[in-house]
């Protein structure tokens, strides 16, 4: 059986991802200091599955440490790499710490990676690598001009991996995300932030009753109803992706592949939001507001390639990926706190 090290695995990408790696058969390791997560999702997962994964307490800024787990484990065949800061707002605000978390961890995994010979690896970027885009939909030539420094940290560790796997003969897949959005259907787990950074998280904690308004970021944009529009994705197809992603290595000998991940399909903020009321049932309060600096109007994938060849498509569509939120948000309104 293929082990899979998981950085990040208990984030809201990573658990989806663990879930169904284990149900693909993959024994499962994850890394993850639980800077932005909890250990109830873990438990979660292993009731989800009815598998048992390897757990560790690890910054992967801390070398020894994730040595130890390599060592510990032995044998490990590939490497999902979550584990990042997010949110592009306090990256403008804190550089020194997104560019520490997110590339000199990255670099410490690396190294430590190949170090014990393990040379498969598939990264999480993002969307956020293209910029405010000339031309839609995205295709993965499109010009690489990330605007924030959360961007720029994705953009350098796409190269940083491009120059690994061409001295070093790696095996590494890129997938940028467009914008994932949704809970597994089991309502068991779920995005979980304090304060949401991102549309959907923000509209599901209105409709619950935690917060009183959605505020939507400008409505004079250049789309059809003014607000912004985005591709937004199921993370259970995401995460079904990275399994496609583990099967890609088998059949190929090129060293970086990178792939777009989205419907192919934008929804406007309002869009959003009336799908939410219909599902939810819920009245969803809006104020409109200025534009939220640094914003684009328009962000849509071509994911074409990733379709050809990863043989992944995504599956789910616009209410699907609502009800899934709705379903975790309404069973669990506090998330992992209950
Ligand atoms: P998340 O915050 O829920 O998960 C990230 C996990 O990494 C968390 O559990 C956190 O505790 C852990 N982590 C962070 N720094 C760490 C460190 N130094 N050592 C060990 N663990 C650490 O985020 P997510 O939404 O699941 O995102 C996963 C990945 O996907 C990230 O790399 C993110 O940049 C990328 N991404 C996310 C989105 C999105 O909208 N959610 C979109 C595009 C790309
Ligand atoms: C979506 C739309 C907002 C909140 C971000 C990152 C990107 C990636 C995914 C990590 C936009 C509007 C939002 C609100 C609103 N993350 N909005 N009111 O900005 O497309 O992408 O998350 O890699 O890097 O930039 O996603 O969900 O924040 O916004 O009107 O309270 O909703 O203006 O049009 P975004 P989002």
């Amino acid at each position: 059986m293929k082990k899979i090290l998981v950085t990040g695995g208990a984030g809201y990408i990573g658990s989806h991802t663990c879930v169904e790696l284990l149900d693909s058969g993959y024994e499962v390791v994850i890394v993850d200091d639980l800077s932005n997560s909890e250990l109830e999702p873990m438990k979660r997962i292993k009731a989800l599955t009815g598998k048992s994964l390897s757990f560790h307490q690890v910054n992967i800024l801390d070398k020894d440490a994730l040595n130890a787990v390599f060592e510990k484990e032995g044998n490990i065949d590939a490497v999902i790499h979550f584990a990042a800061l997010k949110a592009v707002g306090e990256s403008v605000e804190q550089p020194l710490r997104y560019y520490h978390n997110n590339i000199t961890g990255s670099l410490t995994l690396f190294e430590v990676m190949q170090d014990h010979a393990v040379s498969k690896i598939v990264f999480s970027s993002s969307a956020t690598v293209y910029g405010d885009p000339e031309t839609i939909p995205l295709t993965e030539k499109a010009p690489i001009q990330a605007t924030n420094p959360y961007g720029q940290t994705k953009a350098m560790m796409e190269q940083i991996l491009m120059d690994t796997g061409e001295t070093y003969d790696w095996d590494v897949i890129i997938l940028r995300y467009f914008n994932p959005v949704g809970a597994h259907p089991s309502g068991e787990i779920g995005e979980d932030p304090n304060y949401p950074n991102n549309l959907l998280p923000f509209v599901s904690q209105v409709a619950v009753g935690l917060r009183e308004h959605v505020t939507i970021f400008g409505d004079d944009y250049d789309t059809p109803d003014g607000t912004g529009v985005r591709d937004y994705i199921h993370v259970v197809d995401l995460a079904k992706a990275h399994v496609k992603s583990l099967e890609k290595f088998a059949t190929t000998d090129q060293e970086t592949l990178v792939y777009n991940i989205g419907t192919g399909v934008g929804y406007s903020v309002k869009e959003m939001v009336e799908t939410f009321r219909e599902v939810s049932g819920k009245e969803i309060k809006t104020v409109t507001g200025p534009r939220r600096s640094g914003d684009i109007a328009t962000c849509i994938a071509d994911s074409s390639l990733a379709n050809t060849d990863l043989k992944w498509t995504a599956e789910y569509d616009l209410k699907a990926m609502i009800e899934s939120a709705w379903n975790w948000q309404s069973k669990y309104p506090n998330g992992y706190k209950g």
